[in-house]
């Protein structure tokens, strides 16, 4: 029950889950993968973002994690069932959003921003199909916000221009609610509130991800009984910048009572 659970994302984006499951479950172990030396997975084959996420996997498995959190839409679409058919280990993988913006719309209209492979998979468009069928889906590829993310330009001028570019079409079609579709997204928080106003509830679906990750522990009895302060490791393929520095002023992570670890090689 004490091992650790391993989260990873194509960079730093799941940094925003992993501030929820550390806040919810704060005696887990928690490590941390950012495969920013390929990020960003959005518009790679389903095919490759399987065999990077299963070297992320293999990597967490050598280090005994008793759970994966797929903190990456992009990711949890291409390779989630893979994954769970494979690996006898429990996984929790980002849901689309979709069916609480549905549900809760007045306008009958909600919007998705998010990467293509995300929109183009699966998973999504079940869940499009199955709770949004009666309103109005306005889909944004979120081109270029992944990359600003990365490069610690989340609050710029060039973020901005980007958001508008992809917020205000939504806005013109009336969407009442807006859903951030990837795990980098959050980050932008401040701009993306600016844009979309005090009338568009911005939904952001890593809460739920950290309860469920709870609910999972719980049911197969897997919570850690660890009394000491939890252990947290980031390890990433290549730079740690932009990592350390969101840890230390966005997430407000003492960095040195954690392990950060650059440039690991699967
Ligand atoms: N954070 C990833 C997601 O949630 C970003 C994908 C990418 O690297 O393009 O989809």
């Amino acid at each position: 029950m004490n091992q650790p659970i391993g989260m990873f994302d194509s960079g730093v984006g799941g940094l925003s889950v992993w501030r929820e499951v550390a806040s919810l479950l704060p005696r887990e172990e928690l490590i941390y993968f950012s495969d920013n030396a390929h990020c960003p997975y959005g518009p790679k084959s389903v095919e490759e973002v399987i065999l990077l996420s299963e070297k992320i996997v293999e990597y967490f498995i050598s280090k005994d994690v008793k759970m994966v959190v797929v903190a990456c839409n992009t990711a949890t679409a291409a390779a989630i069932d893979h994954l769970r058919n494979k690996y006898s280990i429990p996984f929790v993988g980002m849901e689309p959003a979709v069916k609480p913006a549905a549900l809760h719309t007045k306008t009958g209209a909600v919007g998705i921003l998010a990467t293509a492979g995300t929109l183009g998979g699966r998973l999504f468009n079940m869940t499009k199909q199955r709770y949004a069928s009666n309103v109005k889906v306005v889909m944004e590829v979120g081109t270029g916000l992944v990359e600003l993310v990365e490069n610690g330009e989340q609050y710029g001028e060039k973020a901005k221009e980007l958001l508008q570019k992809y917020v205000k079409p939504m806005l013109l079609r009336k969407v009442d609610h807006i859903v951030l579709g990837c795990t980098h997204y959050p980050f932008f928080r401040p701009l993306i509130d600016e844009i979309a106003g005090t009338n568009v509830t911005i939904v952001d679906p890593a809460p739920a991800v950290a309860r469920r990750v709870k609910d999972i522990l719980e049911e197969q009895g897997l919570l850690s009984k660890a009394m000491d302060a939890p252990k947290y490791h980031f390890f990433a393929s290549g730079s740690t910048d932009t990592l350390k520095e969101l840890l230390v002023k966005v997430l407000k992570v003492d960095i040195e009572l954690v392990d950060v670890v650059a440039n690991v090689s699967l």
